[in-house]
Parts: C-alpha cells; sequence; structure tokens
C-alpha cells in the first residue's frame, strides 16, 4: 500500500511522504483509541489504512466515497465478511465531514484528524508549498476543521493548547505579512 501511495500521481506536494506522515500516525492513534473506547479492531485498522485510499486515484475530490468503494474491492479478496466491509465504509466516510454513525467511524474519524496535529504533516507542507499566502490560508481552514472533528472530549482537550497556538502562529504570520 505504501508503493501505491509513493507512486501515485497526485498533483500536490510530491506524495512520498503521505504514507509515513500521515497513514502510519493515523493507524497508530486509530489503535491506541480502539484500545481506550473498544471498538472491532479489525475494522477499525483497515479503514485507518484505507481512509485514504481514493486520493490515489482521482485526486482529493470526493476521494472518502472512492476509498470506501476501493477499500470494499481489496477487503473482499482478504479475510473480511461483509459486514465488516460494510463497517470498514462505514467508518472510512466518517473521515469525510465527521458524521460518524459508528464507534468505528467515530474513531478513525478522530485519529485522521488528530494526526494532523500530531504528525509532520504540515510541516512538510509548508515547506513543499511554492506559495506560502497560500498555504497559511488553507493551514487555517485545515486546523478548524480538523479541531472540529476531533470526536472525543478528552482528545480534544489535550489538543486545545497545541491548536490555539498553531493559531496564533497563523495570525501573527498574517499580521505581519499586512503590516
Ligand atoms: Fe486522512
Amino acid at each position: 500500500m505504501k508503493e501505491k501511495f509513493d507512486t501515485s500521481d497526485l498533483k500536490f506536494c510530491g506524495f512520498e511522504w503521505f504514507f509515513e506522515e500521515h497513514l502510519e500516525t493515523v493507524v497508530k492513534l486509530s489503535k491506541e483509541l480502539q484500545e481506550k473506547y473498544g471498538g472491532n479492531k479489525q475494522v477499525i485498522v483497515a479503514a485507518a489504512y484505507l481512509h485514504d485510499i481514493g486520493l490515489t486515484e482521482g485526486g482529493f475530490e470526493n476521494h472518502e466515497e472512492r476509498s470506501a468503494e476501493m477499500s470494499q474491492k481489496i477487503l473482499k479478496g482478504m479475510n473480511f465478511t461483509a459486514e465488516d466491509i460494510e463497517q470498514v465504509k462505514l467508518a472510512i466516510l466518517a473521515t469525510e465531514k465527521g458524521n460518524f454513525k459508528t464507534l468505528e467511524g467515530r474513531i478513525v474519524m478522530t485519529a485522521d484528524a488528530m494526526a494532523h496535529f500530531l504528525s509532520n504533516q504540515f510541516l512538510v507542507k509548508a515547506f513543499l508549498t511554492d506559495d506560502f499566502n497560500k498555504f497559511s490560508e488553507w493551514f487555517g481552514k485545515k486546523i478548524s476543521t480538523c479541531f472540529e472533528k476531533i470526536g472525543f472530549l478528552d482528545e480534544k482537550e489535550k489538543l486545545r493548547p497545541l491548536f490555539e497556538r498553531f493559531l496564533l502562529m497563523r495570525e501573527q504570520y498574517e499580521n505581519k505579512r499586512n503590516t
């Protein structure tokens, strides 16, 4: 799967960093959340690994739906029941707008959002951008949507200080830029 991400023809930022910085962090956090809150571990880990596979074919637009469809095909060839595959799809779709329908979805959605704060992914994107002002605009929106998607109060409160520091950093950059 790492190879599929590394070699995919994505337009944004080159993509060799994505598996290590994003996916492995989402999987690690999902496992930690599963130990804390429960849920079907096999479903959670599969959804964590596959939730962005749709990015490798067709870009960012509707990638969650594509990830869910591609996962169905991948997991059919593995030891997954039809019910578990449905659960994996629901957990993947939960990462789209933060609408979780299951505990597994709530966990993967939360891990996906937290991974943005707890990996080097923002740093990599900042280094790879050719327009830092655009990056700053995107960053401001992204940290807010990610923070909203943290679906457990405990995790949200732990990450709040970092979220607020990110907001402050961006505000200071924007103030400096506009003076
Ligand atoms: Fe993701």
